[in-house]
């Protein structure tokens, strides 16, 4: 394993994804049955953002540390972008909460967290990052997120989210990510789905969009953004400019509740970020 998201956390990545994650379950919020968040690649719930994995590459520094608005004016931003960074200010200005924690913080009592990580150091780390909440139902697994979703589904609740988070070390990523969600599409065709991919080529991306739909996704909305930093700087390793999103029966709203966070968030991440938000089956 060469992938480790230390590296990565709190850059302008996770910060798209990890506002839809909290914008939807905002919505899932609304109804009081109870809804279930399974997280098939969890990470390790906190990140060290003064750690040396972090400082070497800085990438926080570009994302969420571009985002920290003086407390007096939060109240005034778009509800997502708000709640989710209070949950960030909330984890301390040294750690960064993945998508587990941050999914944590937003379940109630009747709602529960499957979070799922393959490597053993990484799953041992999220065990005791959750170990702190101990009022709620959270259940972590060391296991591979693709095999496990399909026999967790569908939930009991019959609502819910499935986030789907691979690293995309390997060529096959995208393929296997795909077939993952025609998996559980057929078990689960309902549920909210949230898949992130690097957006390295238009063409890549597109073929896995439509690779989606294949699978059977009724009504999808795709978010794309770009910082605009592809230029390699000399002797350093090329960045990541383009971050994207599929959702899968998104809750309605959603789509307009991205738009107004990454209005806010976009110019505040690089004078040259663009976004997109657009259905690519169905629309609401
Ligand atoms: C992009 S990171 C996850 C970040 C996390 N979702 C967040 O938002 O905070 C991907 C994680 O998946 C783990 N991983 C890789 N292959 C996996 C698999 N087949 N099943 C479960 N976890 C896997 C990696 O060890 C890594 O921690």
């Amino acid at each position: 394993m060469n992938y480790r998201h230390a590296f990565h956390a709190g850059n302008f990545a996770d910060v798209m994804k990890h506002l839809a994650l909290v914008a939807i379950l905002l919505h899932l919020r609304k109804k009081d049955a109870p809804f279930a968040v399974i997280d098939t690649h969890a990470g390790r719930g906190l990140y060290d953002l003064s750690g040396e994995q972090a400082a070497r590459t800085g990438e926080a520094a570009g994302g969420i540390g571009r985002l920290m608005v003086p407390a007096v004016m939060q109240s005034a931003l778009p509800e997502a972008l708000h709640r989710y960074l209070a949950i960030v200010e909330g984890a301390s200005a040294r750690f960064y909460p993945g998508s587990p924690i941050i999914a944590t913080m937003m379940l109630r009592p009747q709602d529960r967290l499957v979070a799922i990580e393959k490597h053993a150091d990484e799953a041992a780390a999220l065990k005791s990052s959750l170990a702190a909440f101990r009022n709620k139902a959270l259940h972590s697994e060391t296991a591979d997120g693709y095999v496990r979703l399909t026999a967790l589904l569908p939930p009991r609740e019959r609502r819910g989210l499935v986030l789907i988070d691979p690293p995309f070390e390997d060529a096959d990523e995208f393929a296997a990510q795909a077939r993952a969600v025609a998996a559980a599409l057929k078990k689960f065709a309902t549920g909210i789905y949230l898949l992130w991919f690097p957006v390295k080529s238009a063409a890549e991306a597109n073929e896995f969009a439509g690779e989606v739909l294949t699978a059977g996704a009724k009504k999808a909305l795709r978010i794309d953004l770009d910082i605009g930093a592809a230029e390699r700087v000399a002797g350093e390793k090329e960045r990541l400019s383009g971050s994207g999103l599929i959702v899968i029966n998104p809750p309605y709203g959603f789509a307009d509740d991205m738009r107004a966070a990454l209005q806010y968030v976009a110019p505040l991440l690089s004078d040259k970020a663009r976004f997109e938000v657009r259905w690519i089956a169905g629309e609401e």
